[in-house]
């Protein structure tokens, strides 16, 4: 396993993930945390210390223990974790005077060739992303430069004789376009086979769980998505009947949505779960409000009433458990306001742990949405299921522009069954983001037959995102268009025409509410 001490970066995690795409094991753990003594029992095979936002020429600044150092194990210092390593080895590093130094970068080579850099220097000058404002001013003994950029003159350095190396800049981040490299060479360099699977991560978590719980009982909230979902049969697995799902069916779901999702759970996964039929009381708040922000509150809050209610009849809960990822770790953090805090807000039932006071297991936190994926297919999810589009969890309510009855959404999810099934028939699903029909609020006026039909228009939406912050709509052939139109106003009772939405994010959103 490979060690990377956090000294603060926002981008930390990024790092192992990068590690982990190499099938390389590793464990983040907060500087606070990493005495000599904690490194020796976890006796890792290398260690990478992070960036961080403090300052080493700050008093009382982080430091790594000084006796790694002299365990012989190799090390990779990142930004801050190479003036960590500068500064405790006996080189300097200084602040200010102009040299801070954020963005793009071009690092070239210096000196000879070293097995750090294989494959690096392809193009005679890489591009770097730099986000530093001390500077390394005196290298410490032993080491060499490697690399030089013109703001930072020590970008790649090392000592070669104790397999120490340090970088000025950030390999892990998408702006450092060849980064992986350096590192796929640094475990290299460590000894490592690259034979770390999710099936390992999955066995650690099951593990770490187990640790965490203990004989307690967790309950959790399964919305049928794909990280709650992943995050339940993770832990069903790790502590079996102490886990008890909730699934609130809020009555605003998809045609056969609900049997599914518990005919699933129950039967194939045979996980506890209590399927809370709500619509009734949640159609009834709804009854008359037309506005979307209205709308959100009141299923918001009924959501975490009807959840508690149900939670309360499990005796002696002390966990909760939410399929959060890191993105929305993030977020919460660098984000205040913007659409992503109004989606958490309801999507992870926010403000329920305090409320209840409940302590959280979340499973996923330190993986990106692929890697749920990838961990949903070992535990043997469906891919079909695995690949499904998000769902909000307003659910049709914000796609039944103005008021909603129980006549409207038949007609929609009646619709949206058709359009999924054309998608699906024509092989465009995993092409296409998300993927809906909205019914709108107006009745046009058509001809069937001899007679004149006074019907709901609807609107099919489709679109491409990689993470649902802008969108394009999804250019379908006319023949498809045509085809699906048709099927629509012959098969669904209700609806007398079709309409696609062809705006793109921004100006518009996905959802028409
Ligand atoms: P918009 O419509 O804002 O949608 O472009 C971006 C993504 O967020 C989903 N969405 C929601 N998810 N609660 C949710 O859990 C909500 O209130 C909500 N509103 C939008 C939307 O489906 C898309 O994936």
């Amino acid at each position: 396993r490979l060690l990377i001490i956090d000294f603060g970066s926002q981008v930390t995690q990024l790092i192992a993930r990068r590690l982990r795409e190499l099938n390389v094991y590793c464990e983040i753990h907060p500087y606070q945390n990493v005495t000599a003594g904690f490194i020796r029992e976890m006796s890792p095979k290398a260690v990478i210390l992070s960036g961080g936002p403090d300052s080493v020429t700050r008093e009382g600044s982080p430091r790594a223990p000084q006796e790694l150092f002299e365990m012989g194990l190799p090390i990779l210092g990142i930004c801050y974790g190479q003036q960590v390593m500068m500064t405790q080895l006996g080189g300097m590093v200084e602040s200010g005077h102009g040299t801070a130094e954020f963005g793009r970068a071009y690092v070239t080579q210096k000196g000879e060739h070293i097995d750090l850099l294989r494959g690096w220097f392809l193009e005679g000058n890489e591009q770097v992303w730099m986000s530093h404002g001390d500077h390394v001013s005196q290298l410490a003994p032993g080491f060499e430069v490697y690399g030089t950029s013109p703001n930072a003159p020590f970008a790649i350095t090392a000592d070669m004789s104790r397999h120490f190396y340090a970088v000025q800049f950030h390999p892990e981040v998408h702006h450092t376009p060849n980064g992986k490299t350096l590192y796929e060479n640094f475990v290299k360099i460590a000894g490592f086979a690259g034979d770390w699977t999710m099936g390992a991560y999955r066995e650690e978590m099951i593990r770490k769980i187990r640790e965490q719980v203990g004989d307690k009982k967790v309950i959790c909230a399964l919305s049928g998505g794909v990280d709650s979902s992943v995050a339940a049969i993770l832990i069903h697995e790790a502590i079996g009947e102490q886990l008890t799902c909730v699934f609130v069916d809020h009555g605003l779901l998809r045609k056969n949505e609900a049997a599914e999702v518990v005919g699933m759970f129950r039967e194939h996964y045979n996980l506890p779960l209590i399927h809370a039929d709500e619509s009734d009381l949640f159609l009834g708040e709804l009854e008359g409000v037309s506005d979307p922000e209205t709308k959100r509150k009141i299923i918001g809050k009924l959501f975490i009433d009807v959840f508690q209610k149900h939670a309360d009849t499990i005796e002696g809960a002390e966990f909760l458990a939410q399929g959060t990822l890191y993105p929305d770790v993030i977020e919460s953090v660098s984000f205040s306001g913007g659409p992503s805090v109004t989606i958490k807000s309801h999507h992870n039932v926010g403000g329920l742990p305090e409320k209840m006071g409940l302590k959280l297991v979340e499973p996923l936190r330190e993986l990106f949405k692929d890697e749920v994926r990838a961990l949903g297919h070992e535990l043997g999810l469906p891919a079909s299921f695995i690949g499904r589009h998000p769902f909000p969890g307003p659910g049709l309510a914000i796609r039944c522009p103005g008021e909603i009855t129980r006549e409207k959404l038949n007609i929609l999810r009646e619709a949206d069954a058709i359009y999924i099934d054309q998608i699906r028939k024509h092989g465009l699903y995993d092409e296409i983001w998300q993927a809906f029909v909205a019914i709108l609020p107006v009745r046009t006026v058509g001809v069937m037959g001899d007679g004149r039909t006074y019907d709901y228009a609807c609107a099919l939406r489709a679109v491409t995102s990689v993470d649902g912050m802008t969108a394009d709509y999804y250019p379908f052939s006319h023949e498809f268009l045509g085809e699906t139109a048709t099927r629509i106003i012959n098969e669904v009772k209700g609806i007398n025409r079709c309409t696609y939405d062809i705006t793109s994010k921004p100006p518009g959103t996905i959802e028409w509410e």
